[in-house]
């Protein structure tokens, strides 16, 4: 059985999540119905994907109580002052429909439209100010997400704290090693977004012979890679029986074959995120 992650302050955050980038509204409602039919007790959103209130209805009508469904979501990558943080918390809160969200993110160290662009103070201040909101019981945990060691470090120096998650881009071929180790050196939680590449590792051959071996699908395989790195991964789907595959991922890779997909460095999609 899975066991959940615990963040270097002591929050437990179930092993496996639901993601939701580019899933549609109401694809999105569906989609979070199902992964908690499934078992899944974790979902990931964020301001930005425009989904949080489906998010919302969807854990409501799940009938399960609050506290048993880990919430994420995210600051935008825009959104770099005190003021405005705290106002997009109280507005995705709103749109979630929910008194808190268990962890919050900030959803990159600049903006999207001005990717490399230096926002270290603006980072600092959205920082300082989501640790006021950890205070206040608005949110449980804060994090980071899309951030190299050389965002991280400012916001220690700082503050003095540490984000407990960093949510970064995550698939076999794609291991950020250099950030993950730091991450991980540092006792911060790494998060797996786009675990499967967003689908175009899923026909890799080497893959598709390793998966064979243990009788399961290419993307169980890139999920239980994910995990046996230590990272959560946030697979995405809006099909149920995709949903219900991606959680059943308990697969004890033996270290050969983990060694042949740690190999794999470069292969799928690599749009990198700066120079
Ligand atoms: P769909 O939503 O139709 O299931 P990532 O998590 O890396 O972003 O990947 C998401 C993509 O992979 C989506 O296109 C999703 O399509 C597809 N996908 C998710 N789970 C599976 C699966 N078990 N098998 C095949 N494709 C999948």
């Amino acid at each position: 059985m899975l066991k959940n992650f615990v963040t270097y302050d002591g929050v437990s955050i179930p092993p496996v999540g639901l993601g939701t980038w580019q899933s549609a509204p109401n694809d999105c409602y569906n989609a979070v119905r199902w992964a908690l039919d499934a078992g899944y007790r974790h979902i990931d959103t964020a301001f930005a994907y425009g989904n949080e209130a489906d998010v919302g209805r969807a854990v409501r009508d799940s009938g399960l109580p609050r506290e048993q469904v880990f919430v994420t979501t995210k600051l935008p990558s825009d959104v770099k002052d005190e003021k405005g943080t705290e106002a997009h918390l109280v507005q995705s809160l709103r749109n979630l429909r929910m008194d808190y969200v268990d962890l919050y993110l900030i959803h990159a160290p600049w903006p999207w439209s001005d990717i490399g662009k230096d926002c270290t103070q603006g980072n600092i201040a959205a920082w300082g100010a989501m640790l006021e909101l950890q205070l206040s019981g608005l949110v449980r945990c804060c994090g980071v997400s899309n951030f190299l060691p050389s965002d991280i470090l400012p916001l220690l120096d700082a503050t003095g704290v540490m984000p407990a998650v960093n949510q970064i881009r995550f698939f076999v071929g794609n291991t950020q090693r250099e950030c993950t180790f730091f991450c991980q050196e540092n006792g911060i939680l790494v998060e797996a977004y786009s675990p499967l590449a967003t689908g175009n590792i899923l026909d890799n051959g080497v893959l598709a012979q390793v998966a064979q071996r243990y009788n399961v699908t290419v993307a169980q395989l890139c999920i239980a890679y994910c995990l046996h790195k230590g990272t959560l991964p946030l697979p995405k789907s809006v099909n149920q029986q995709r949903i219900r595959q991606n959680i059943d991922v308990d697969i004890a890779l033996s270290d050969g074959d983990v060694a042949l997909l740690d190999g794999l460095e470069g292969i799928g999609p690599y749009r990198k995120l700066r120079s």
